[in-house]
């Protein structure tokens, strides 16, 4: 799946090793279900973008990739992982990364045990191998995502909430891991926490995951499950009304919603995403995010050019190419 995205030797050789990392991680249960089914997911593809944008980042600021760094992209990814079991439950969801979910498959209750089992061994690996400040953001990311989630949840089917209020959510449940990538790719590659180039960092994780996010809406919206490997059209339906949606509908589109929201048939949810589509959304939203792009760009810390470098500077409108690509 990264085909498209930018990469560079030193990257890609980084990106082998957290994989295996990954893989390490997610069997290492004394159960073998566990380390079935944590294995399933992790070993089932992901674009592997929280790596990419960790990894980018060391090597931007240090030139190389410390073992400290490949462990941190292994746990943000199960950590990552971990969460979509659980938003998969949540969601009721029965495919993710082309595979069956766990919820779909071993149940509601055996998802939340391997997804803590996930976040768990996340926890454990950062602690023990990278650092405690490592684990302490981490758990602070974690933290984050689940109030992201729950003011979600708190906003589900309200047709009245507001574009700013999504976004809202949207730093916290997906900008956090985004942004935690960077604060560990600036403490990984020795770099002061809390210094200017850490902070521009962050600030480029935080805006990326907004992009990411937004354009993840936009596909549930306007493409196809065989192109994204998960089902779409789903937000809607359960009640999660988001940025590019929130700000495309119509007066009387919002008071459908406003209505009938929890009981909408088949034939009405079908002929609003057919509206949408021919409307404004595709190209508004893919507007909001070429600018949102630069914006990313731009909060990239002044260092010393590289090739890693210009896979940062590259990466929000290569992944906008790809999300513009899978619509319709
Ligand atoms: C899915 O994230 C969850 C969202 C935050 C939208 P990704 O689209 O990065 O999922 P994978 O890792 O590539 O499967
Ligand atoms: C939630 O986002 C993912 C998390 C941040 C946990 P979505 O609900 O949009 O993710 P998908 O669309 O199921 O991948
Ligand atoms: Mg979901
Ligand atoms: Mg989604």
């Amino acid at each position: 799946m990264l085909t498209t995205m930018p990469t560079t030797p030193a990257l890609a050789d980084a990106l082998t090793a957290v994989e295996t990392e990954i893989g390490r991680l997610a069997t290492s249960s004394r159960v073998p279900v566990v380390n079935e089914f944590a294995g399933r997911i992790t070993s089932a593809g992901g674009k592997r973008l929280r790596s990419v944008v960790l990894l980018g980042g060391v090597l931007a600021l240090s030139g190389r990739v410390p073992d400290q760094a490949v462990t941190a992209a292994a746990c943000v990814e199960l950590l990552h992982a971990g969460s979509l079991v659980h938003d998969d439950l949540m969601d009721d969801a029965a495919e993710r990364r082309g595979v069956r979910t766990v919820n779909a498959e071993w149940g509601p209750g055996p998802a939340v045990l391997v997804g803590d089992f996930m976040l768990a061994r996340a926890s454990q690996a950062a602690l023990d191998t990278v650092s405690p400040f490592a684990a302490g953001r981490l758990a602070e990311a974690v933290a984050d995502l689940v109030d992201g989630q729950v003011l979600e949840v708190l906003d589900l089917y309200d047709a009245h909430r507001s574009p700013d209020g999504a976004l809202r959510s949207v730093a916290l449940k997906t900008g956090a891991l985004f942004r935690v990538g960077c604060v560990l790719a600036a403490h990984c590659a020795g770099v002061p926490d809390g210094g200017e180039v850490a902070v521009r960092l962050a600030e480029y994780g935080e805006h990326f995951g907004l992009l990411f996010q937004i354009l993840d809406d936009l596909l549930d919206l306007a493409s196809t499950a065989e192109q994204v490997g998960k089902p779409v059209g789903n937000d809607i339906r359960q009640g999660v009304y988001t940025f590019p949606l929130l700000r495309a509908l119509t007066g009387a589109q919002r008071e459908l919603l406003a209505e009938r929201g929890r009981s909408l048939a088949d034939e009405e949810l079908a002929r609003l995403l057919a509206e949408l589509r021919a409307g404004d959304l595709v190209p508004e939203t893919l507007a909001y995010c070429r600018s949102l792009a630069a914006q990313t760009t731009r909060a990239l810390p002044e260092v010393a050019d590289s090739a890693a470098l210009d896979v940062l500077r590259r990466l929000p409108a290569a992944h906008l190419d790809w999300a513009a690509s899978r619509l319709g």
